[in-house]
């Protein structure tokens, strides 16, 4: 491994040259200039569509660029597939992994590893695995399976295996968006021991706390150009969201004062379990009034997934009932409870809310295309569709170039407007929205708290469910702090603190 202190003289670890990658209609990456150093961590920001996971996977031999060049340690380098860019030592954590779910966590990382594919020496591979985990704090355990391990754990899987691999630049395409704030912060740990060690990291996240606290330089894409690369040091965060998005950017959105209305979600006793036959809901007890919004703060994996879903009708309660504005809809079915004006963002909604093969247009309207608002005379009235699709794409600023586009072709971030443009459409009484602003970009966020708090503004009672505490700070009228099932504490948010939340979330309750 390379020391970190080198002489000047030496070339940069990855030098990028007027690279240019076209799609058809868009340039994604228009004449890119990059350089990334020798134990450096480098971030990559930019907006929703900007062109950072296109530029990563040039680098990772994914994509083929257009034209430009690519530098490896002073050598021009042709990456024709991944496998050429693993046999220089550049790794690469995708944000949806690529681990064999029924294998060990041993089998995974070493059947990454070409030269010794067919000679496996099993145990001495696992004594050097475990050198390498131990002197980064990595506690796994090897034989198990990769489907028993959490998100998080899969992803110190894939370091490991990058790490096992030799890799000198390992490149992170939002690795954070699928971890905890503890995992996040551990994650950060090992990449400072991984600068150390003279590694170079490229890391592609949406959150500036993170750039700020993590990275050496950053650089900046909007709409496909490189705005601009600067020392981390020198920047503030209201700085480098203004280079990001070309405007100045509001962290907090104003929430205006506004007496709560009646209940319109109440939840009594509710129990339920998770896919495992565990209790994962035990007893919550919650009301919801018009003009509302609770946040529920939480570490994942807390019964908020079970709680959302055994309220939008998908999962069966145990015990207890919900009643939507008075009615009880505790065995109602997903349809009915919708009709009846609950609407919802699921966590997983890639998975769950879009088919990637239909139109952006489809996608808007899927679900929806029996409402009275898209007919005329009983029949589907195309031009009201259209309209909508492109009211959506402009409010959400959907980067797309029309509305029959193929979803597929998106970026992450725009996925999500798709389907956060198509829920906030339906003029809901109640809205139940898990994770909402995960994946998207500064601006994005502002725009999507807005219409939160406009939907507030017009009676709908909102439960949010949240990681981000300053999130669950700015917009909720009074937060729960979830853990393990149960309701933990609660603040009116006037009375919140980020200190309290973070302990009870850690399942430290007072005076214990
Ligand atoms: N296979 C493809 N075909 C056509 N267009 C594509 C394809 N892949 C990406 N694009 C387009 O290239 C542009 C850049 O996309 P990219 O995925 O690199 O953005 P990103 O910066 O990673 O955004 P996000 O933060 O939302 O993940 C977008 O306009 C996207 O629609
Ligand atoms: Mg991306």
């Amino acid at each position: 491994m390379k020391q970190a202190s080198e002489p000047a003289s030496q070339p940069p670890l990855l030098r990028l040259d007027n690279l240019t990658k076209h799609f058809p209609q868009i340039t994604a990456n228009d004449c890119i200039h990059l350089e990334i150093a020798r134990g450096e961590v480098h971030c990559l920001l930019g907006e929703n569509g900007a062109g950072k996971s296109t530029l990563a996977e040039c680098l990772y031999g994914f994509l083929t660029p257009d034209s430009g060049k690519i530098y490896f340690k002073g050598h021009e380098v042709r990456l024709g597939s991944p496998s050429d860019a693993i046999q220089l030592g550049i790794g690469m954590v995708h944000q949806h992994f690529v681990l064999v779910q029924p294998l060990t966590v041993l089998e995974n990382i070493i059947a990454g590893v070409g030269s010794t594919r067919f000679f496996l020496d099993l145990p001495a591979s696992e004594k050097r695995l475990k050198e390498l985990a131990n002197n980064y704090d990595l506690h796994l355990d090897f034989n198990a399976r990769i489907w028993q391990l959490s998100v998080g754990e899969q992803q110190w899987v894939e370091i490991l295996k990058a790490l096992y691999m030799g890799v000198e630049l390992l490149i992170l395409d939002e690795p954070t968006a699928v971890l905890t704030p503890q995992e996040a912060e551990k994650l950060f740990t090992i990449l400072r021991r991984m600068k150390q060690q003279g590694l170079s990291i490229l890391f592609i996240t949406h959150k500036l706390k993170e750039v700020m606290s993590v990275s050496d330089r950053v650089s900046v894409l909007r709409k496909g150009r490189l705005v601009s690369t600067v020392q981390t040091a020198d920047i503030t965060p209201q700085d480098l969201a203004r280079l990001m998005v070309g405007r100045e950017v509001v962290f907090k959105v104003e929430k205006e004062e506004i007496n709560p209305g009646p209940p319109i979600l109440e939840i009594h006793g509710l129990h339920a379990m998770n896919d495992k036959g565990q209790e994962a809901v035990c007893g919550i007890d919650l009301v919801v009034r018009q003009n509302q919004v609770i946040g529920i703060a939480g570490v994942s994996g807390n019964g908020q997934k079970e709680l959302f879903e055994v309220l939008v009708g998908v999962r069966p309660a145990t015990q207890g009932k919900i009643l939507l504005a008075g009615e009880e809809i505790t065995r109602h079915t997903p349809r009915e409870i919708a009709r009846m004006g609950l609407a919802q963002v699921p966590e997983d909604r890639l998975e769950e809310g879009l088919v990637p093969d239909f139109t952006i247009e489809e996608n808007l309207i899927l679900g929806l295309q029996h409402e009275q608002r898209f007919k005329q005379k009983g029949l589907m009235d195309f031009k009201k569709i259209r309209a909508f699709a492109q009211e959506c794409i402009q409010q959400f600023e959907i980067a797309a170039r029309s509305p029959l586009q193929t979803t597929r072709t998106l970026s992450g971030g725009n996925l999500q407007k798709v389907i956060l443009a198509r829920e906030f459409s339906a003029r809901p009484r109640c809205l139940i929205a898990n994770q909402t602003t995960r994946g998207l970009d500064v601006g994005a966020t502002e725009y999507v708290h807005r219409r939160l708090l406009e939907q507030r503004q017009q009676g709908v009672g909102i439960i949010l469910i949240s990681e981000d505490l300053d999130e669950i700070l700015s917009l909720s009228d009074h937060i729960v702090v979830f853990f393990k099932g149960e309701i933990i504490g609660q603040f009116a948010q006037a009375d919140a603190d980020i200190q309290s939340i973070g302990l009870l979330m850690a399942g430290v309750r007072e005076g214990t």
